[in-house]
């Protein structure tokens, strides 16, 4: 025997979105007043109500282990917004509280998945999705969302990706990285597909509350075998307090909590108290937010096109500008360097104009990086008079 590390934890990386978060966090380190574009997540704080909820939890001695799906309150809280923000009629043991989306995502996929598989996701994508599968064996197909297109998934290509190995379609709306919304005839005519071959369409849906423009559209409505991932981070923000859930088949919800009781034991109880003040609570605090992102959103994509070379499509949701940046390809720093990919143009960006962003290419398209307006609009001001500082003394 030796004590080598398996096969699966050689094969790890850190995600690449917190890779250029690391380095750039580095830099700012050093003294350097680093602009950040990278994390997505929101820099308000938690709002008052939900943290109230938490301290209350905490001064009641709600400390504890709880149910292993999470309690029954918040899974009926759920059950509720599922009713109310989509029509759906869910019950309480279809719901599964997770640490998370990006937990409810490894659930469900190792509930679902076997070595050999193959599961459709569209890029540009979370790249976490496409890892995740990887980790199971099964092996990701990808179907590419064009920019002429203003990235929105196209139905053909999904069906044209659909083999006898595939088990699973993935669909994010509104994308992360691209906001891009899947308008419904969309998500109809997949559902179809996946109804017609039986495969699982997994649907995650955490930037459903922020849509500026389309309609959000649960594929759950029209495919039974829909698995629905969701969760606070993002809409509440909440993302330290790693909650996310599933709503699923009762077969399938049964197999995520026996999982996640190995993995986890249970959701923080803390935080389920705070999640279900964040769902049951005053939803005021949500419409602020996204009315500011909406602002943000404006002012980015308007000044990104004012900077020579870049092109920014207006994106319909989430709180990302993905932005073209392939006509910097074959230009030279002034230290010498030419610029190849997405790579080169984020640490340049980074080390000339202080300004962290995320390449496109862990994404799935070397054309672009990514913004993540999730920042002030002084931040934004300041960072792409940066940029355009920057860009002009590229030759
Ligand atoms: C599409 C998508 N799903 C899920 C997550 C992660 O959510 P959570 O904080 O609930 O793990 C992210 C975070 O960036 C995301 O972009």
């Amino acid at each position: 025997m030796s004590t080598e590390l398996s096969r699966l934890a050689n094969s790890l990386t850190l995600s690449p979105t917190r890779t250029f978060d690391k380095q750039a966090r580095e830099l700012a380190a050093s003294g350097k007043k680093v602009l950040f574009f990278t994390l997505g997540e929101p820099d308000f704080p938690t709002p008052k109500n939900i943290k109230r909820a938490a301290f209350a939890a905490i001064k009641n001695d709600f400390t504890h282990y709880t149910p292993v799906p999470g309690i029954l309150e918040l899974r009926q809280a759920i059950c509720d917004k599922f009713k109310r923000d989509n029509n759906l009629a869910y019950s309480p043991d279809q719901i599964v509280v997770n640490a998370g989306v990006a937990n409810s995502l490894y659930l469900a996929f190792n509930c679902i998945l076997n070595p050999g598989d193959e599961v459709v996701i569209p890029v540009p994508s979370w790249p976490t999705v496409f890892s995740q599968v990887k980790t199971t064996g099964a092996e990701p197909v990808f179907v590419q969302c064009k920019e002429e297109n203003d990235f929105e998934l196209q139905f053909q290509d999904v069906a044209a990706a659909v083999t006898p190995k595939t088990k699973c379609i993935v669909l994010n709306s509104p994308c992360n990285p691209t906001g891009a919304v899947i308008p419904e005839k969309t998500i109809k005519k997949i559902c179809e597909l996946a109804s017609e071959k039986n495969l699982w369409l997994l649907s995650d849906e955490i930037y459903e509350k922020l849509i500026y423009s389309g309609k959000h559209i649960s594929p759950a409505l029209y495919h039974q075998n829909t698995i629905t991932l969701h969760g606070v981070s993002k809409a509440y923000a909440m993302t330290g307090w790693r909650i996310g859930y599933t709503a699923t088949p009762i077969q399938l919800a049964t197999a995520i909590t026996s999982l996640q009781g190995l993995a986890i034991g249970n959701p923080t109880s803390v935080s389920q108290k705070a999640a279900l003040e964040a769902l049951n609570g005053s939803q005021g605090s949500v419409s602020k937010m996204k009315k500011e992102f909406r602002n943000r959103r404006d002012s980015i994509v308007k000044l990104i096109n004012e900077i020579p070379y870049l092109r920014a499509n207006l994106p319909k949701g989430a709180f990302y500008a993905f932005t073209n940046v392939s006509n910097l390809f074959g230009k030279k720093t002034p230290g010498g360097k030419t610029l190849l990919n997405s790579v080169d143009v984020s640490n340049y960006f980074l080390n000339e104009a202080l300004v962290a962003t995320t390449p496109g290419q862990p994404f799935g398209s070397d054309a672009h990086i990514r913004f993540s307006y999730a920042c002030s609009q002084e931040q934004i001001i300041e960072g792409m008079q940066q940029l355009k500082k920057a860009v002009e003394k590229l030759t």
